[in-house]
């Protein structure tokens, strides 16, 4: 029997960077300067590097980048924020956290980010905020979404959580509208060992109040005075360590993922419906997952997994009808696109250090898993 495919399997990434990473913790244990060392700093400015922003700032996860954004730009009760209805739910909890309104838009049906038309129709007077998710490693039509944001003085905070070194017409996401967050949540493109994110952006004002915000508001004068309510939510020392080794991989290991999603396309074309494809001088995405659409999904991923190939779902229930949004009164048909999708997206093993031939078997037992079913409309 064959091993199992996972859908993302670390430990094959952590293998040939072993030494490198513990001699370099070992450092850090011996600086023992585990908040705000040398290696946040410096991951923090070539992050910003890699964004091309004039910040970046290191927070404890990619949630709290969305939350600290929020707090930074007084966004709160009584203000709407517009975002996708298909993505993660914690673009959803920063803006219920600073007491503001999500109003969700259905994702486009060829792109899955959010749909620009319903985009527009959704801006009111209340609309504060617009968070366009790059999902899948995708980037959202930026230059659309900052020209429906810019006449109205709306905020655009990019959620880059999924497409660290995406590229969209030939610029990096995080520096592509007001503000940016990203998760480096150990699974991610790249990822921390554990938690970890990263708030980027140009703007001078905003970026001291996310670094102080993340630091219990605390005066970078005085420590000991805190001139707001804040958080406790550092990037720390080891992980910043962790993460400057990977971030030397990313742009190869991205690379490595196009190579793959190319082949998945070429071998599943006119098997399933596979993900959209650009020009690359206007996408460069980075797949973090590598989504397929199959009307009989569940069926499909328990045959993967009798084959020993994994596979995920990003993600199974859309958030206008998750508990947590229950009192914003949206019903079901609200958003058809992402409802129907919701029952027939499934995510394929996808991580660099995949083998053509894993790749080859994947595609061989999707199509065995599909043979007898009926075709994706
Ligand atoms: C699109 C998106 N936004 C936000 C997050 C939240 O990031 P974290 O898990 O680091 O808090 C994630 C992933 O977890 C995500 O995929």
């Amino acid at each position: 029997m064959a091993d199992r495919i996972r859908l993302n399997d670390l430990r094959r990434q952590y293998i040939p960077l072993r030494e490198e990473i513990l001699a370099t913790l070992d450092t850090v244990f011996q600086e023992m300067q585990l908040f705000l060392g040398p290696n946040t700093r410096a991951f923090e400015q070539e992050w910003a590097t890699l964004s091309a922003t004039k910040h970046a700032i290191g927070v404890d996860n990619g949630t709290d980048a969305l939350l600290l954004a929020m707090r930074a730009y007084n966004i709160g009760k009584g203000d709407e924020v517009i975002t996708p209805v298909n993505t993660f739910a914690a673009v959803v909890e920063a803006i219920l956290e600073v007491g503001a309104t999500p109003v969700f838009v259905d994702n486009d049906p060829a792109t899955y980010n959010l749909d620009l038309a319903q985009t527009a129709a959704a801006v009111t007077s209340r609309t504060r905020a617009i968070v366009p998710v790059h999902l899948y490693g995708l980037a959202a039509d930026m230059d659309a979404v900052n020209a429906i944001a810019r006449p109205h003085g709306i905020v655009v905070i990019e959620d880059a959580s999924q497409a660290q070194g995406a590229r969209y017409k030939g610029k990096p996401v995080g520096g592509l509208a007001d503000s940016a967050a990203f998760s480096l949540y150990y699974s991610k493109n790249l990822g921390a060992f554990g938690e970890a994110g990263i708030f980027t952006t140009n703007d001078d004002a905003i970026a001291r109040r996310v670094g102080m915000l993340r630091q219990h508001a605390a005066d970078p004068a005085n420590r000991y005075i805190h001139v707001e309510a804040g958080y406790n939510s550092r990037l720390d020392e080891v992980q910043a360590a962790i993460l400057r080794i990977k971030l030397r991989h990313l742009e190869a290991w991205n690379a490595r993922r196009r190579e793959i999603a190319a082949q998945y396309d070429a071998l599943l074309e006119g098997v399933v419906a596979t993900p959209p494809r650009f020009s690359e001088s206007d996408y460069t995405p980075v797949h973090y997952v590598y989504v397929i659409r199959t009307p009989e999904r569940d069926t499909v991923k328990a045959r993967l997994l009798a084959a020993d190939v994994e596979s995920g779902i990003h993600y199974p229930v859309p958030l206008h009808v998750q508990p947590m949004c229950a009192h914003l009164g949206y019903k079901v048909g609200q958003f058809p696109v992402a409802e129907a999708y919701a029952d027939q997206i499934l995510s394929l093993p996808m991580f660099a250090e995949l083998t053509d031939a894993e790749v080859e078997r994947v595609a061989l037992a999707v199509k065995h898993a599909v043979h007898d079913l009926a075709p994706t409309r």
